[in-house]
């Protein structure tokens, strides 16, 4: 393992004001928003759209790296050049989803546990030969009554560390992604319970299996009420709770933290990052950035709709996204952004 190489790469994820874009959407959940905006599910088409994304002028300017799907990986854009490269050319570092999925667990009624484990020090070797940097994996944590257990949290863990050592013994810097799910009437305190309990007993598990602390990005969902909660906290109150867990929780040779949005709005996402960096500015010891996917693309597909025609409207949309939340990286973001 080098692990000069791994942390000036993990360095160079959370460099800057920029931040991540994940476009990692499995071919079914590709499909699934494909259908809610009326687009063809085909391969062709989900190469299109992704053609669309790699290729939004300045997008380089917002985005450090970009999180590719196996299928996107082997293929090439429009113009005959792989995904991967066409990234690198406008400085954008490749990376690559690795887990299979999150499947019911055995046992435990409504929790999930993350697949994948099985061949991938050999998908990991394949990877790096087409051209990725770094990979992420997803673990899905369920709040409900008497969930999550700590069989879940402990399993989901071991597996997320297990990930991270093969990535880092192939080069690749590891996105250890926990995500607790927004869905149920939970509060926002419990929110902050179950998360700091999670990224706790994750940290654990990354030491006892011997992973680069220096050498991984956490992807954290941010410490938010569930979406039916009737007390919806405001964007200062999530901010507070949500860098109160990780300062608790997130190791300081840790490089960076690069949030997930787990199906809040764009707007939201944005000024909810924009406070906790414009608060806690000089008191994080990590690179506190963005790792969207629909946050970033949501407006973007709506524009696009399948329709050549629309390719430099969605583009716009798309960099207007990254825009504003390079912005909430500053603690700059404004909602008056949203009109210009
Ligand atoms: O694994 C989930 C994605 O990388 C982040 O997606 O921002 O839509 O929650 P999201």
């Amino acid at each position: 393992m080098d692990a000069h190489a791994l942390n000036k790469t993990a360095k160079a994820l959370v460099a800057g004001d920029k931040g991540l874009l994940a476009m990692d959407e499995s071919t079914p959940t590709a499909n699934k928003r494909f259908v809610a905006t009326g687009i063809a599910q085909t391969e062709e088409m989900r190469r299109a759209y992704r053609d669309m994304i790699v290729n939004a002028p300045g997008l380089g300017d917002f985005l450090n790296g970009a999180i590719l799907v196996d299928e996107t990986i082997r293929q090439t854009t429009r113009a005959g050049i792989p995904f991967a490269k066409a990234l690198e050319k406008v400085g954008i570092i490749p990376g690559i989803k690795v887990d299979a999925g999150a499947k019911a667990m055995a046992a435990h009624p409504g929790e999930k546990i993350t697949e994948g484990l099985d061949g991938l020090r050999d998908r990991l070797a394949e990877y790096v030969k087409l051209g990725a940097r770094f990979a992420k994996w997803r673990a899905v944590i369920t709040i409900g009554e008497g969930i999550p257990s700590h069989g879940c949290l402990e399993a989901n863990a071991l597996i997320l560390a297990q990930y991270a050592a093969l990535c880092q013994e192939a080069g690749i810097v590891p996105i250890v992604e926990p995500e607790v799910l927004m869905d149920g009437d939970h509060t926002m305190e419990r929110c902050a319970e179950v998360t700091e309990r999670t990224q706790h007993i994750l940290f654990d598990q990354l030491v006892r299996q011997r992973v680069l602390l220096e050498g991984v990005i956490l992807k954290p969902n941010m410490v938010v009420p569930g979406l039916k909660c009737p007390r919806q906290n405001t964007n200062e109150e999530i901010a507070d709770a949500t860098i109160n867990c990780l300062l608790r929780t997130v190791p300081a040779a840790v490089p960076g933290v690069a949030f997930l949005s787990g199906g809040q709005t764009g707007e939201l996402a944005s000024a909810r990052l924009s406070a906790m960096n414009a608060r806690f500015k000089g008191r994080m010891p990590w690179g506190l950035a963005f790792s969207f996917a629909r946050a970033i693309q949501e407006p973007a597909m709506q524009i696009w709709h399948g329709e050549d025609a629309n390719v430099q409207a969605a583009q716009k949309a798309l960099v207007h996204r990254a825009r504003c939340n390079v912005a909430a990286r500053r603690g700059e973001y404004t909602p008056e952004m949203e009109k210009q």
